[in-house]
């Protein structure tokens, strides 16, 4: 048996230790917001925050999380009270098939969550340079992470 805390609440789960961390989400918590792009830690599609920070749940074995909190795309907001940076990718309409958004905004979520300051272009293509977007939406997904950052009061 393995526990875990995920989105605030602990959960007790009977899974072999070295199953990746996005399979045990997606299947046995049916928290579908972390996609399996390319199960290497390639993509970011299953990017979740373990403490605050971005990790890429297809390559981390659920034995490996511990203590850790876990929160998901889910654990952000909710569809009546989105998180400002799940608003701020509505508002800008950044996504085309929507497959990479989950790990964009994750991403995005760790990033701006340890700054106090507006990002720059710059600052954002550096912070998710590691997050592919097959689609191309790259620009509207920089403006979704400016505007989140003014919707979370980032100073300039
Ligand atoms: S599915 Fe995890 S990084 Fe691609
Ligand atoms: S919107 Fe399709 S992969 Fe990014």
């Amino acid at each position: 048996m393995i526990t875990l805390s995920v989105n605030g609440t602990s959960r007790t789960l009977d899974v072999e230790p070295d199953t990746p961390l996005l399979y045990v989400l997606r299947d046995n918590l049916a928290l579908h917001g972390p996609k399996f792009g390319c199960g290497l830690a390639q993509c970011g599609s299953c990017t979740v925050l373990l403490d605050g920070k971005a990790v890429r749940s297809c390559s981390v074995a659920v034995s490996k999380v511990g203590s850790g909190k876990i929160v998901t795309l889910e654990g952000l907001g909710t569809p009546d009270k989105p998180h400002p940076i799940q608003q701020a990718f509505i508002d800008e309409q950044a996504a085309q098939c929507g497959y990479c958004v989950n790990g964009m905004i994750m991403q995005t979520a760790a990033f701006l969550g340890a700054r106090q300051s507006a990002p720059s272009d710059r600052d954002i293509r550096q912070a998710l340079r590691d997050n592919l977007c097959r689609c191309g939406t790259h620009q509207r997904i920089i403006a979704a992470v400016k505007r989140a950052a003014a919707l979370m009061g980032k100073g300039a």
